[in-house]
This record gives C-alpha cells, structure tokens and sequence, in this order.
C-alpha cells in the first residue's frame, strides 16, 4: 500500500460513497477487537489547521462505544463495490456478531492506530479522535431534519477525526 496526501481522491471518493453503498468506518472495542460499520456520510477538511475526517455515529451503535473505547478509528472506502459487506456491516450490530469472521474481512494493521484497515478497499484513512461532539434538539434548526433524520432522539455523536495516514490500497 501507498501513503498518499489525504487531499487526493477526495472527488472520486465522494462520488464512491454517494453513488455507492456508503464506506466501512472500522473501530476496535476494549479489547481491541474490530468492529466495522457502514457510514454514508464523511466529511473531509481542514479544522485546526489538519487534515480532519469527521464522522457522524449515533450513540446507540455499537461502534461508538468502541471508538470512545479506543479514541481512533478508520474510514475505508471500497473499491466499486463491495455491496453485500456494507449491506452486512450497515445492518448488523458487533454486539451479536463478529462482522471481520462472519465475512472474512482481510485486513492490514493500523500503523499510527489500534484499528485495522480493510484490504479489499480503495483508499483509508487513520484517524485519532481529537475532539467529540454531540448534536442536540436546540443546536438542529432544520425541522425537516430533525423529523426524517431524529423521529427517535437519536442525535448523532460527532466525532473529528485527526487524519495521521492515509493510504492507497493495492488492487
Ligand atoms: C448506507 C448506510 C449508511 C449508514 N450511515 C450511518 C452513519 O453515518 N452513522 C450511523 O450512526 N449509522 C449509519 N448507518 C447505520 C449503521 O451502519 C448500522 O446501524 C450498523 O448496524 C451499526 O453497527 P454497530 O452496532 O456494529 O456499530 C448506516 C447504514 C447504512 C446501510
């Protein structure tokens, strides 16, 4: 694999997500065991003078509790498509199964994080959590949002993502 800058691909990788069935967002628990679930939204940018991923997870998934677990996780975002594992990782929680045995997942050690990457995606991001923060009802000002996105009360944690690599993945 190939460290590249994490301004490059980002069009492609945009257009991947969107147009594709999301990309993987891979957290490991306390034990450091990995857990992957499937994200559509990914923002990516300059905060604090870095390169920052920002990730939106609700507090109810399992992933959330891992990457506060861990303070680190990964974005990879697949090659064309890998359809039946986002389906998989974006339906099922890591509290009932194990997502990397159920479909033997490979993957490649984080080198500045405790979170794997997966080697069947394009492109993947290290990230270590510098800062976290929570939506809530007053700081929403969209109602349409708040009732198609939050019927529940479900607000999303935001969690910004230092981006210590980034990777280009061989085919
Ligand atoms: C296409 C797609 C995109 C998703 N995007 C998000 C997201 O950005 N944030 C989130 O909290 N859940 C999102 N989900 C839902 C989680 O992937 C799903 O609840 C998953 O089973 C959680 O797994 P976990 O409990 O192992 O963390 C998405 C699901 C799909 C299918």
């Amino acid at each position: 694999m190939n460290a590249m800058s994490p301004w490059k691909r980002l069009g492609e990788i945009q257009e991947q997500i969107l147009h594709g069935d999301g990309a993987f967002l891979v957290a490991v628990d306390e034990h450091g065991h990995p857990n992957a679930m499937t994200i559509g939204w990914l923002q990516v940018g300059t905060v604090w003078s870095r390169p920052v991923c920002l990730v939106l997870v609700r507090p109810s998934r399992y992933t959330h509790s891992c990457i506060e677990a861990s303070g680190s996780f990964t974005v990879n975002v697949p090659r064309g498509t890998m359809a039946e594992e986002l389906a998989f990782c974006g339906s099922r929680s890591g509290r009932e199964v194990d997502k990397f045995a159920a479909l033997d997942l490979g993957t490649v050690p984080g080198t500045k994080v405790k979170a794997p990457l997966l080697a069947d995606c394009a492109v993947a991001y290290e990230c270590r959590v510098v800062a976290r923060a929570e939506l809530k009802p007053g700081g929403l000002l969209d109602e349409g949002i708040r009732a198609k996105y939050y019927p529940r009360g479900d607000f999303h944690t935001l969690f910004f993502g230092d981006i210590v690599a980034a990777w280009e993945l061989s085919a």
